[in-house]
């Protein structure tokens, strides 16, 4: 495809929005920079307050079966989100000739593998930049530029929203509500927060990143996910005493030849490369046997910047010479899954306790019958307030799960004790 691309956009939130404003303003450049010519057709969008919002009340359709079935569209913008809604429509597209671009993370993360099998049988073009950290790169260099690294080991922090949150919390700059409301009308969090909260964005795009670094289908239901709403002040004010900060962190790893994919709060030591990652920044690390290691970062969020992921895959597809290598699914094999219980890792456990002679033996008692090893312990407050909060060694997370669970079964031990993964 070649001179003209015809868009039809699906959808005028923040990123939508935000992308027909870029459109229009780097048409020139963009042409002087590649000779393709960019034209948005159609904008649909059910929310009949946002037609007219910065672009010709022309444009606008309700009916988004129209777009994709307009043989004058080249190419389906889909940034409504949503599963089913999108699927469907983004099938249809495929089935009537139109590349597609995408940004939405939980329909790739679900059902990413037939609408891949329906674009080869189609011959046509579906990318995803955008869906992945907002402006970073990653899924272009993971495919094309990684290609040969023996990528083994991809992390790093995936969602801006619940970064920004989290830096909040480490500054002592507001709540939880108030801080997540903010990353709300800035623009960063998903039109449901809770998505961002709990993680399931974050694992969204873990499932997405593990599938290109490994070659093999990971989905939503493969990544053990949480997320921050239990992390309490008291927990990022302890672990900065320490030495860390809490960041909300995707890991990916081939292990033994099979993957193992989680999401969740974890420590991160104040020189790591990841501590210095603020506000609704995100930063993925890439290891492999070649290449040791690369990081990327950048706006992890945000309509303005992640508009430019969108173009980005436009442009692409525009320069494409039939249809390039990247709309094929990257995954060409089939591994099984590494359990969580037998990968190893160090924990942050903060847990409260009465305050006498003999609770700290029996905790250490308890972990060392699960080969459970302290590397720090302090103590906390006295009294009703007391509370141990212990570093432990590298362990595997069977032990260390066993472990909180006897100390359950203690008289001297209050609630369940918070565990937190050690980077
Ligand atoms: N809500 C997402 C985030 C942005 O906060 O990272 C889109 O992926």
């Amino acid at each position: 495809m070649s001179g003209s691309v015809r868009i039809g956009l699906l959808g005028f939130g923040t990123v939508g929005s935000g992308f027909y404003r870029l459109v229009q303003k780097e048409r020139g450049t963009i042409f002087e920079a590649t000779g393709v010519e960019l034209d948005v057709q159609w904008i649909a969008e059910t929310d009949l307050s946002k037609h007219g919002e910065g672009a010709p009340r022309g444009l606008f359709t309700t009916d988004a079966g129209a777009v994709v079935d307009d043989p004058d569209v080249d190419v389906v913008v889909e940034l409504i989100g949503g599963v089913d809604t999108a699927f469907a429509l983004l099938e249809r597209a495929l089935r009537n000739g139109k590349n597609i671009v995408t940004a939405n993370k939980q329909l790739l993360a679900n059902r990413g593998g037939p609408l891949f099998d329906l674009a080869r049988e189609t011959g046509r073009q579906i990318r995803y930049e955008a869906s992945v950290a907002g402006a970073v790169p990653i899924v272009k260099v993971m495919r094309e530029s990684m290609a040969g690294a023996g990528l083994h080991t991809v992390y790093g922090i995936v969602n801006g929203t619940t970064n920004y949150i989290l830096t909040a919390m480490q500054h002592g700059e507001g709540d939880y509500a108030a801080t997540l409301a903010a990353a709300q009308a800035l623009g960063y969090a998903e039109a449901d927060p809770s998505a961002d909260v709990s993680g399931a964005d974050a694992a969204a795009k873990m499932a997405i990143l593990a599938s290109i670094a490994f070659q093999s289908r990971i989905t939503m239901a493969d990544v053990a996910y949480e997320g921050i709403e239990d992390i309490q002040p008291q927990d990022v004010e302890q672990a900065a005493e320490l030495g860390f900060a809490i960041k909300l962190v995707g890991c990916a790893r081939l292990v033994d030849e099979r993957v193992n994919v989680w999401v969740g709060p974890a420590l991160v030591g104040r020189n790591h490369s990841l501590a210095s990652i603020s506000g609704s920044d995100n930063a993925v690390l890439l290891e492999g046997s070649e290449i040791d290691r690369i990081m990327l970062a950048g706006p992890g969020a945000g309509g303005r910047q992640t508009a430019t992921a969108v173009l980005a895959d436009v442009i692409s597809i525009a320069n494409s010479k039939e249809t390039g290598f990247l709309q094929q699914c990257s995954c060409y094999r089939s591994l099984g899954l590494f359990p969580n219980e037998d990968m190893v890792s160090a924990f942050f456990i903060r847990v409260r306790v009465e305050d006498r002679a003999g609770v700290l033996a029996q905790l250490s008692s308890v972990f060392g019958s699960h080969q459970v090893s302290i590397s720090s312990m302090i103590q906390k407050g006295h009294g009703d307030q007391a509370e141990l909060v212990l570093i432990t060694h590298p362990t595997p997370e069977r032990a260390l799960q066993l472990s909180i669970n006897e100390l359950g079964d203690l008289s001297s031990v209050r609630g369940r004790p918070r565990t937190l993964r050690v980077l």
